[in-house]
């Protein structure tokens, strides 16, 4: 490692740079004029309780959830709901990578994730964090002359160069198979990197990517740092512009993964600085494309959420939940196993509550998993079992179809080819996420997911909900998705 700040240290460090977190703005503010202070309290007081009266007696049916004593976190303990608004005007596009030589009858299209981390390159002025797996930008590592690889060096390329001229910090998943010379050549142009050995500290690995610019805008996605992910492998994610409460939350966890760079054991608890108020039960309410919006970052593995902090695999359950009519569900590997553990061990929380919801609320499920050649076999066993919870007379509606992406037109690539998604949409929200769908990935693995609801939106635009069921439905109905059934042949498609 780098550093080798004492724990203490880093902590001191942390807070001078945040120096205007909301504990301290808070702070700030109670030295005002102690009078002034006590006469507004009181005043807002007053009215929050007339408020609070005239709702409790308008509306009889008043959210079971706000008397929830757990809801709020340490740091805002006592103050009312609505601190949790953001004046921030955010803007929420989703991007995709299609790989070449894939073509949708559709009009659903989206800008580019190529696209999207180009346009945050050059909206950089000050800061550039970047969470990742691993890193192969340039074609070097196939040693082919493979033209789609440009977009790849390209991103390599600007990235160095900002790396000379701004703040760039990578956190990076360790150990790393073979020396990644993205890295080196990041290291000599500026860049500030640290190795998260997630080996020693979870036995998983750092599977998140997302980025964080300027501390208000922010991508976060499938897409690996990979030539790959942009051009040969199919990939969603969202970036959200000028969103400086959105972006310090998921700040928050960067640094968490930059602390775990150079610490050899996980904080337990975290240090107040990286809790949040910000999640499934007390989301953060902003305009989003102008639509009042909830939305809150959940994280995974367990350990690595401090105070506040939804794991990812409670926001998952909870999003299925909280469906009415439809969760369509786009990922690429889904197993109810531990799929790395041995010896082997079963893992049914998502599959037991598609079940439950099947049954116990006619929920329509649909599932599109990926299908290539490094699948693994007993995921199909399972899919089947899954699939085969479909019977219209019990109103039973679970459907399962695998996506595959056609070959390269030109030379076969490796690791490459497949549908690499992680999101699920409901008829009420979307999740956007960067995990596997197996036990692993939510006990041992780091990983972060964005949900956005906007159920209360009004307005005539499309919301995320309805942009991503669009996407999925896209995908669902196109000539890569066979439905899957007890007879499917796999040897005949993946
Ligand atoms: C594309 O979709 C339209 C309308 O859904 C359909 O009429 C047309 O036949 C489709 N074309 C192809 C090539 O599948
Ligand atoms: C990064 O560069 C510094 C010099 O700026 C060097 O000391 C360090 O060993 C480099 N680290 C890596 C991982 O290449
Ligand atoms: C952010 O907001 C500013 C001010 O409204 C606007 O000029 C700018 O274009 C926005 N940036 C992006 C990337 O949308
Ligand atoms: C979305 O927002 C609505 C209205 O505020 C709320 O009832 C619902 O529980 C939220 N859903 C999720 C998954 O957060
Ligand atoms: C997801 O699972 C596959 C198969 O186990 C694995 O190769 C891949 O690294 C995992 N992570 C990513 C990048 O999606």
């Amino acid at each position: 490692m780098k550093t080798d700040v004492p724990y203490s240290q880093l902590q001191d460090l942390d807070r001078n740079r945040r120096g205007s977190s909301r504990q301290t703005r808070l702070l700030s503010r109670c030295l005002l004029p102690l009078v002034s202070v006590l006469l507004v309290a009181l005043a807002a007081l007053s009215f929050y309780f007339l408020l609070t009266l005239t709702a409790a007696a308008t509306s009889s049916s008043s959210s079971s959830s706000s008397s929830n004593p757990d809801r709020s976190s340490p740091i805002v303990s006592g103050l009312p709901e609505k601190e949790q608004t953001c004046s921030d005007s955010c803007r929420v596009v989703l991007v995709e990578s299609i790989p070449v030589g894939v073509e949708f009858n559709s009009s659903t299209a989206h800008p580019s994730i190529f696209q999207a981390w180009m346009s945050l390159m050059s909206e950089a002025r000050s800061s550039v964090d970047i969470a990742s797996f691993y890193w192969t930008l340039t074609n070097r590592d196939t040693g082919t002359q493979e033209p789609s690889a440009v977009q790849g060096e390209t991103v390599l390329q600007t990235l160095r160069e900002l790396s000379g001229k701004l703040k760039v910090r990578i956190a990076v998943n360790a150990p790393q198979e073979k020396q990644q010379e993205d890295l080196r050549l990041l290291n000599d142009s500026g860049a500030d990197i640290r190795e998260v050995n997630m080996k020693a500290l979870t036995s998983g690995v750092l599977h998140t990517k997302f980025w964080i610019v300027d501390g208000k805008h922010i991508y976060i996605g499938s897409a690996n740092m990979d030539w790959r992910s942009l051009t040969q492998v199919k990939e969603l994610g969202a970036v959200v512009y000028n969103c400086s409460c959105l972006a310090e939350d998921l700040g928050k966890i960067f640094e968490a993964y930059w602390f775990l760079g150079a610490s050899a054991s996980i904080p337990s608890p975290w240090p107040s600085s990286f809790s949040t108020q910000f999640n499934k039960d007390t989301p953060l309410q902003l305009a989003l494309n102008d639509t009042p919006s909830s939305i809150y970052l959940s994280s995974s593995p367990p350990s690595f959420c401090a105070a506040g902090r939804t794991p990812d695999l409670q926001s998952i359950l909870s999003v299925m939940e909280d469906a009415e009519s439809f969760i369509y569900i786009a990922v690429m590997n889904y197993l109810p196993t531990m799929e790395f553990s041995k010896p082997q061990r079963y893992w049914g929380d998502i599959d037991t509550q598609l079940r439950r919801l099947a049954y116990e609320r006619r929920i329509k499920v649909r599932l599109l998993i990926s299908c290539w050649s490094n699948s693994q076999p007993v995921m199909f066993p399972f899919l089947k079992s899954l699939a085969s919870v479909h019977d219209p007379k019990s109103k039973l509606d679970v459907q399962v179809r695998l996506f595959v992406v056609p070959p390269n037109p030109g030379p076969e690539i490796k690791y490459a080819r497949v549908n690499h998604n992680k999101y699920m949409v409901t008829d009420k929200v979307a999740y956007i996420g960067t995990s596997n769908w197996s036990g692993d990935y939510f006990v041992h693995t780091a990983g972060s997911a964005l949900v956005v609801n906007q159920t209360g939106s009004q307005s005539e635009d499309p919301t995320v909900q309805s942009q991503l069921q669009a996407v999925f439905e896209r995908d669902w109905e196109s000539e890569y998705s066979t439905p899957l059934s007890q007879n499917t042949d796999l040897t005949a498609y993946c």
